[in-house]
């Protein structure tokens, strides 16, 4: 019997904590992908309570994960557990990824921008010069900004359900970039002819919530180019309406 039993290499472990976690498409894109591409790995979600966050990350370390991601609400928590914090991570003080080094060093990054910039750059859309209203002001609209901004839009209208966050927003990054902020009182219609990109960086619209949309019908015009942080679903309410439109759609997923 025992020449049937071979010693097999243990898989590759990824996690993915948040709170909540099960609308998250992680699991079964990165399990998908492991499958594909042959590799040896595996990938878990992880619903943590705030309590229990720094064990859970010591968990982790103890079971040996090569890395992890990090998902709402702990994208800024877990920053004081990061051995090291990657530029763009420090900018927007967000981190996504982690990579556990020898199971023990936390070399933390921000990966939304760099998935922001690659998903305009793929669609071959040139941004240069052109004016965007990002709907949100919390960790993806921070990094929608700092994408936006290195893909040399001018002019950023922030529009959020709480104004003083916007202007905390704007604060803390118009002195690190070149295109302007434009913090709105919720006037859409005098700028909604103007922009060229609207980006949604809120949850709205997303799993189960998917028949809200963070704007009226009506302010989606057939020029625009609609972007929506949101993945789950991949369509989105606010995606369905624009390519009603004759807009451009863009997914969320495609950061990804
Ligand atoms: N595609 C990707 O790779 C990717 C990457 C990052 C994030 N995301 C998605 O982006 C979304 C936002 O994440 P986040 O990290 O930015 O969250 P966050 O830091 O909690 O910020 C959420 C923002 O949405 C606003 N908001 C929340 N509920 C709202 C509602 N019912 N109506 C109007 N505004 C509302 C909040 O406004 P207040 O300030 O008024 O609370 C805040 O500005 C999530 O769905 C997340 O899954 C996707």
């Amino acid at each position: 019997m025992n020449h049937f039993i071979r010693k097999t290499r243990l898989p590759l472990k990824f996690g993915l904590i948040g709170k909540p976690v099960e609308h998250s498409l992680s699991p079964l894109m990165m399990n998908t992908v492991f499958n594909e591409l042959k590799i040896n790995a595996i990938y878990v979600a992880f619903e943590v309570d705030e309590s229990q966050f720094q064990d859970a990350i010591k968990g982790l370390s103890a079971l040996k994960f090569s890395g992890f991601n990090v998902t709402i609400p702990y994208k800024e928590k877990i920053i004081e557990f990061c051995d090291s914090i990657g530029k763009k991570a420090s900018i927007v003080n967000a981190v996504n990824t982690v990579k556990i080094i020898d199971g023990e060093c936390l070399k933390c990054y921000n990966t939304d921008v760099d998935g922001v910039v690659a998903t305009f750059k793929r669609r071959g859309i040139d941004t240069k010069g052109m004016e965007t209203l990002i709907i949100g002001a919390g960790g993806a609209a921070k990094s929608l900004i700092i994408a936006f901004d290195m893909l040399g839009i001018k002019k950023i209208f922030i529009l959020n359900r709480t104004k003083t966050r916007a202007l905390m927003l704007a604060k803390l990054l118009q002195s690190r970039i070149d295109a302007k902020i434009v913090i709105l009182d919720g006037e859409i219609e005098n700028i909604i002819e103007e922009v060229d990109i609207i980006a949604n960086a809120t949850p709205v619209g997303m799993y189960p919530n998917i028949h809200e949309c963070p704007l009226p019908e009506t302010f989606i015009l057939k020029d625009h180019i609609v972007f929506d942080v949101v993945y789950n679903p991949i369509e989105t309410k606010l995606l369905k309406l624009a390519r009603k439109k004759g807009a451009v759609a863009v997914s969320g997923v495609d950061m990804l």
